[in-house]
């Protein structure tokens, strides 16, 4: 079992496909140190092994250290998924003291202009490139996460050359996932049919050329899918999500679907909600599903796919998700994909609203870090 544990939603980037709601929880919402060193202590005692530690960007947290401290000491494999530019080798050789033992890097593209562009940072690029130094250096294990849409896909190759020469173990080359601020900005990234079939293309070759040196995850685009992946391995199966403030969601974009019920980690505890919350109980196992999902051979592979795109596409949480052929709305999905990607990409919506982008506008402001 894994924890999510967004520690807040503050973030000195502004990525467009960030997968935050749209109304982020602000700092003074978020749950203090000890109470997040309890959630961490009742994880470990409900069966969690793996933590991640994420946001926004968890490094804001001046309490991070403590954090991980105390994930260590209650057995927790703990990974920092982490943008990079917050932090400098003093800070994470006291997180490795700590406890720390993995890190996620997320990358914006290797052409530095185009990833501050996207990121709306100036600068960052060139700060994860020597975090990756960095963490070789401490020596904890590196996986970078890049993200990729119709405005970074043409240099996948150079993304997987990045990620052998900074000495990751991991790649996952992720096609952005429509949810949140990248539902709002889907037009700007949804790729094209040709550069996603190449981007399969390019991905096998590397895995077979790179095998021993480089793992590459590949999360395909579900637009274009032909089945739907099984969302967060099946709806409260093996991920718990708690937000800044302590609710806990089955899937961290579990809030844009209405009528869920999310308990919070400040007023009951973590086994009671996992096992008897409302909003896991909604969607877990087969129970709740329609046709065509209830009698289908495939209900316990992908777990009838992803309720939240369900509801933003079908306007039903409990219906085949759309990227599955079976759904009476994959057709349109396809359109609608193809439709975007076909017309010149909107400026970003940035998740911090500022003055608009237009693609290829050069190197914005940056953007004021926030302190916790
Ligand atoms: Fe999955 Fe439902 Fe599609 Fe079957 S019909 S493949 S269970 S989404
Ligand atoms: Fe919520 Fe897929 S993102 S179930």
């Amino acid at each position: 079992m894994g924890l999510l544990a967004e520690l807040t939603h503050r973030c000195p980037l502004q990525c467009p496909y960030c997968s935050n709601p749209l109304g982020l929880e602000g700092a003074g919402t978020e749950l203090d140190t000890g109470t997040w060193q309890d959630v961490l202590r009742q994880a470990a005692r409900l069966g969690v092994l793996q933590l991640h530690l994420s946001g926004g960007e968890p490094t804001v947290r001046r309490d991070l250290e403590d954090i991980v401290a105390t994930a260590a000491e209650a057995g927790l494999y703990t990974n920092l998924i982490t943008a990079g530019v917050l932090l400098n080798r003093s800070r994470l050789e006291e997180l490795a003291v700590r406890g720390l033992e993995h890190v996620q890097l997320s990358i914006q593209d290797v052409d530095p202009v185009n990833a501050d562009r996207i990121a709306h940072y100036d600068g960052a690029h060139r700060k994860k490139r020597e975090l990756c130094g960095l963490v070789r250096e401490i020596g904890l294990a590196l996986t970078i996460n890049a993200p990729v849409h119709r405005q970074n896909l043409d240099r996948l190759d150079g993304i997987i050359d990045f990620a052998v020469e900074m000495g990751a173990g991991r790649l996952e080359v992720a096609h952005v996932q429509y949810y949140g601020w990248a539902l709002a900005n889907r037009a700007a990234l949804m790729p094209t049919r040709a550069q996603v079939m190449r981007s399969m293309q390019i991905v096998q070759q590397a895995r077979e050329r790179l095998r021993g040196i480089l793992v590459i995850d590949f999360v395909v685009p579900d637009y274009y899918a032909t089945w739907p992946k099984p969302c967060m391995g099946g709806w409260g199966r093996g991920i718990i999500n708690v937000t800044p403030s302590g609710k806990v969601l089955p899937c961290h974009a579990a809030e844009t679907i209405p009528g869920l019920i999310f308990d919070n980690v400040r007023d009951k505890p973590l086994a009671e909600i996992w096992l008897h919350g409302q909003a896991f109980e909604k969607f877990r196992g087969t129970e709740w599903m329609i046709e065509p999902c209830r009698s289908c051979e495939r209900r316990e592979i992908d777990w009838g796919g992803c309720r939240c795109q369900a509801f933003a596409i079908a306007g039903n949480a409990a219906a085949a998700d759309p990227a599955c052929v079976k759904s009476s709305r994959h057709e349109e999905l396809v359109a609608l994909a193809e439709r975007e990607a076909s017309r010149p990409p909107p400026a970003f919506s940035y998740r911090r609203p500022r003055k608009p982008t237009s693609p290829g506008a050069g190197t914005p402001d940056k953007a004021p870090a926030e302190g916790p």
